[in-house]
């Protein structure tokens, strides 16, 4: 199987990690050696529920036996779809009423993006520094970090970068910027949350000028960092809401969420605005309502805090310099790339599944289901910290 992986399937770095999977279960993946691997990674923040959960398995079993792909998006009346993005409006705010359903994360960024230049009748998108969106044309276009987007030149013109978390920055959101889109905490850069009220300022600024802030909530969305949405702890609505990962509860999943008036026009003028055959799946849809119902009628967002805290109790070492983030959304910052990489690989021999971001070599990445244990994150960070033991302090 090994051989058949590196010869047969397309790969995206010259050194994946390569665990031939053999099944996997609550907070543990399984190796075909049956070897229990600790998950602290979450599938990068997708499995909300850890892996199997009852309630999400039993609804994908039971969608399967009704019926799976039956029409293009949006056509017929599908009750999956109809019910997860009622509930999604059910917990946003009146103005975030209508949700589009897509199948990644950047489809929905894509989405967003047009939804964004048909109302403004504006081109220009204002992106932060070391941002990332997703990689189709329109998300690697709003990426702030070129080194990964320069070979596939020419992207979207007409985009500006802004520093995140930079007051100063705000005056280059003009009346001929279309949207502004942000991540609420940046990931790929490390996990920075917005600061000195930055979302707010961002908010009145797009207001003052008429551009739309679009929101990508696609890691923080769905209760990992406490609140069911992270702009809920910032005092900031979004115009365009764009959620993805978690919501699908180990499922493929994106979703834009904004006013009927302004989703309205993806249907008018031209009609058509936004098309794809699987969005909405409704197998796809009853997994990710499940996921839903759990997260907002459990104590896991609670949760997410008290773990946090958990965490931060456990994860004190020399050689971790900070811990970035919020909730079950946290990022280990050591003191050099050779030192990141060293815990994610040696984790993974001592059974304990960590991982890299995107942008910043020197963290490593904490997201585990929300449904992990507290023994399973003392079992966990004790791993950690023997391993940070063995590592030179030169490193
Ligand atoms: C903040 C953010 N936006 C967009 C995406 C893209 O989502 P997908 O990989 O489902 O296309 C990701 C994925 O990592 C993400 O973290």
């Amino acid at each position: 199987m090994r051989l058949d992986f590196f010869k047969y399937q397309a790969q995206t770095s010259p050194h994946p990690l390569a665990m031939e999977i053999s099944h996997a279960n609550g907070s543990y993946i399984y190796d075909t050696n049956n070897k229990a691997y600790l998950d602290f990674v979450a599938g990068v923040s997708a499995s909300t529920l850890g892996h199997n959960h009852s309630k999400v398995v039993n609804a994908i079993k039971s969608q399967l036996d009704k019926y799976m792909h039956v029409m293009v998006y949006g056509e017929y009346i599908q009750k999956p779809a109809v019910e997860l993005t009622k509930l999604l409006a059910k917990h946003l705010p009146a103005s975030l009423e209508k949700t589009y359903l897509t199948n990644s994360g950047t489809e929905a960024i894509e989405g967003a993006l047009k939804l964004a230049k048909r109302a403004t009748g504006r081109s220009e998108i204002i992106a932060a520094n070391k941002a990332y969106h997703g990689n189709t044309m329109g998300s690697l276009s709003v990426m702030g970090f070129e080194e990964r987007k320069q070979a596939f030149r020419p992207l979207l013109p007409n985009v500006k970068f802004i520093e995140f978390n930079k007051a100063a920055d705000l005056k280059h959101i003009t009346v001929k910027t279309a949207c502004v889109i942000l991540e609420t905490i940046q990931g790929g850069a490390g996990f920075i949350e917005p600061k000195n009220n930055y979302l707010e300022k961002v908010r009145h600024r797009c207001n003052e000028v008429g551009a739309l802030l679009i929101l990508d909530e696609i890691q923080p969305g769905i209760g990992r960092t406490g609140k069911l949405f992270g702009f809920q702890h910032y005092n900031c609505i979004p115009d365009i809401l764009v959620t993805g990962k978690g919501l699908g509860g180990g499922m493929p999943i994106g979703a834009f969420t904004a006013s009927s008036k302004l989703m309205d026009l993806l249907s008018d003028n031209p009609k058509l605005g936004h098309i794809t055959t699987f969005g909405g799946h409704p197998v796809i849809a009853a997994s990710a309502l499940a996921t839903l119902q759990e997260v907002t009628q459990s104590t896991l967002m609670e949760q997410a805090l008290e773990k946090e805290q958990l965490f931060r109790k456990l994860l004190v070492h020399p050689l971790i310099k900070d811990i970035r983030g919020k909730g079950l959304m946290l990022a280990l910052i050591t003191p050099s790339d050779a030192v990141a990489n060293d815990l994610i690989l040696k984790s993974q021999d001592a059974g304990l599944i960590l991982f890299w971001l995107l942008f910043e070599p020197k963290a490593v990445r904490i997201t585990p289901p929300l449904t992990i244990s507290n023994e399973e994150i003392i079992k966990g960070c004790a791993i950690i910290i023997d391993i940070l033991n063995t590592l030179q302090p030169s490193k």
